[in-house]
């Protein structure tokens, strides 16, 4: 899991998680996780969305266009602004991987994964600049189950294990296209868990 990855290498933001989830779960009775505590793990949801940001999980995102419409491009260093028509039928392919990790809308820290960038504070920003599951009417039908049990895995993984990736650094390693994200090199992943006492 791409997300257990980034909390390896991010020893301090696995730190912050599992103090939250002790604070959540005092006694350490993960047995039973209700929907209202996991609304109250707030670390947690910037953790997880911080990784469909930086590595999300469906790279791109094709769309048949149903009927013509204009597309304003704003002027961008050297060329003005553009009016472009796109006819019908037209198949769109939605940038997704490099648009959540675009300075213009996740500020000068976007190719590094720090949950911060999820914080309520910066919670003003294009509506469409993250978008793991689609946005509109297609979206994917899938993503709350996903989250919560996404959510659900890293409370019980987080409080029994450390996870650790000595020597592995999230710019060195490198993606390729596709459906699904994947490493090119994941030979260079160094992954260790290690049961916490
Ligand atoms: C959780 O918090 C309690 C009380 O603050 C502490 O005694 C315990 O060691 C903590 N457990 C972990 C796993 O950090
Ligand atoms: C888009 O949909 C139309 C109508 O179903 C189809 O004829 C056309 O081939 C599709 N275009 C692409 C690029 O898939």
């Amino acid at each position: 899991m791409i997300l257990l990855m980034c909390l390896a290498i991010h020893l301090d933001y696995q730190k912050k998680l599992r103090e939250e989830i002790n604070e959540t779960y005092p006694d350490g009775n993960i047995a039973d996780i209700t929907i209202t505590q996991l609304q109250q793990l707030k670390y947690l949801d910037m953790v997880v969305h911080e990784s469909l940001r930086l590595l999300t999980t469906v790279p791109m995102n094709m769309r048949n266009v149903s009927s013509d419409f204009k597309m304003h491009l704003p002027a961008k260093d050297d060329r003005g602004a553009i009016t472009a028509l796109v006819p019908k039928n037209t198949l769109v392919v939605l940038d997704v991987f490099n648009m959540q990790r675009d300075e213009a809308h996740w500020g000068p820290n976007a190719k590094k994964f720090d949950p911060e960038h999820f914080a309520e504070s910066k919670s003003e920003r294009h509506p469409y600049a993250f978008i793991p599951f689609s946005k509109g009417t297609r979206s994917c039908i899938g993503w709350r189950y996903s989250l919560l049990l996404t959510k659900i895995f890293l409370v019980k993984l987080i409080s029994s294990f450390e996870f650790q990736c000595p020597g592995t650094k999230l710019e060195d390693l490198h993606f390729t296209e596709g459906i699904s994200l994947k490493f090119h090199d994941s030979q260079k992943i160094n992954f260790q868990i290690r049961k916490i006492p």
